[in-house]
């Protein structure tokens, strides 16, 4: 299977059982995280994805020894990381390479790193990030494509971040785990990736409270040991397979789940109509005979989750009636919709909002993915095509 393509047969519905994997979002900050540490952080639970192999060559740049133990097991040893530059090459694959920057700034107290790529979902500046390492003591200047940034002083600090984020929460908690004095990030995101992330440093000696809310305390240490550590399941894999069952009209049982992460999610696919049950380890989700019309703001945690937008876009276009669709987060994250269109879809994007008219199919066609997401999402809308 070529994976730059994929070709489709819709019709079936989704029957059967899956095992969610580890959170991608968790473990590209809890990789990196790890390398906070002056001894081996054995991972477990790693997802085996194009982006964890990315962050891994990041770190391997930089001197950090990586090494797989076993399937989803890898140990993180951040006592050899040796310099302070990634490189475009690696930078330029993802959004996350820009945690490499708290990762420096926090253990070298000098960083290059170059400005992240990653999905086109808007301009997607790092403004906030450079704001907190300046919080902290650290001049930073943006020079040929890279942040070029160095601290003397270390020096804790109370600092507001201007919006829920979950990249600046991440790498201002690198900086404050090991920044001497108390940190006090107001405003800092509260995803449950960012929990993990926490719980993952307090377990290799770091003092952090409050995080899971918007405001994160952290005593700062001189150094960091290794520990052991499994991260937590993909909320958002999760609801993209229940959301498979949703529009093909069949049931599956999602395993490895955590209930409260997927709050949001399970609210919006019931008031879609789906039948969804606790059952041992996990949740059985049922899709409807017919798919309820509705309205979808998505929202920093724990409102609905952004990366669930795409496949509830999906989702909507073979619901009865209208629904709509405003994306709060990204500034540019409803160009699904002309790929829907191609498929029958009746949607009309105006900024933020989409509004979506329930269709009674979708047809096959060839289109393209724009991001991680609305990839996931077409492979939803093509499994549901005649
Ligand atoms: C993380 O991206 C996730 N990526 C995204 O998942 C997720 O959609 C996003 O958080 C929101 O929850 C990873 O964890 C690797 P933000 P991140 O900082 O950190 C603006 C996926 O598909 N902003 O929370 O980049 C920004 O433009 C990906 O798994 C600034 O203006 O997102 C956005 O509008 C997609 N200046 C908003 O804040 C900054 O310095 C939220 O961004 C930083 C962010």
């Amino acid at each position: 299977m070529n994976l730059d393509c994929l070709r489709i047969q819709g019709g079936k519905p989704l029957y059967g059982r899956i095992t969610i994997s580890g959170a991608k979002n968790s473990a590209l900050a809890l990789i990196v995280g790890a390398a906070l540490g002056e001894e081996p952080v054995v991972l477990e639970n790693i997802p085996d994805n194009t982006d964890v192999h990315v962050i891994f060559d990041l770190l391997r740049e930089v001197g950090v020894t990586v090494q797989s133990l076993d399937k989803g097991k890898w140990s993180v040893d951040g006592s050899t990381l040796n310099s302070s530059k990634a490189s475009y090459e690696l930078a330029r694959k993802l959004r996350a390479s820009f945690y490499l920057a708290g990762l420096l700034l926090a253990k070298r107290h000098e960083a290059v790193v170059p400005l992240p790529g990653g999905c086109f979902l808007g301009p997607r500046p790092v403004d906030f990030h450079l704001k907190g390492f300046q919080a902290f003591g650290a001049e930073v200047a943006i020079e040929h494509g890279c942040m070029i940034g160095k601290i003397t002083k270390p020096q804790g600090t109370r600092f507001f971040i201007n919006r829920s984020s979950m990249g600046t929460t991440v790498n201002l908690l690198y900086l404050a785990v090991l920044t001497p004095g108390t940190t006090i990030l107001e405003n800092a995101a509260k995803e449950p990736e960012i929990v993990d992330l926490a719980v993952m440093l307090n377990c290799m000696g770091a003092k952090i409270r409050g995080a899971g809310t918007d405001v994160i305390r952290v005593q700062g240490v001189k150094s960091l040991h290794g520990t052991d550590y499994s991260i937590i399941p993909d909320r958002i894999e999760a609801g993209t397979y229940m959301a498979g069952a949703v529009i093909t009209g069949g049931s599956i049982t999602v395993e490895n789940v955590i209930l409260t992460h997927l709050k949001p999610i399970i609210a919006k696919l019931k008031e879609a109509g789906a039948y969804i049950e606790e059952v041992d380890n996990g949740l059985f989700v049922a899709g409807p005979e017919i798919i309820r019309s509705l309205d979808v703001k998505t929202l920093p945690y724990p409102g609905f989750p952004t990366d669930m937008q795409s496949q509830m876009m999906a989702l909507l276009t073979l619901a009865h009636g209208t629904s709509i669709i405003t994306e709060n987060v990204f500034e540019n994250r409803l160009q699904l919709g002309a790929e829907l269109k191609r498929m029958g879809g009746k949607i009309k994007v105006d900024g933020r909002t989409a509004v979506i008219q329930g269709v009674e199919k979708l047809y096959g066609a060839s289109v393209k993915a724009l991001d991680l997401r609305s990839g996931a999402a077409l492979v939803l809308a093509a499994m549901a095509a005649v």
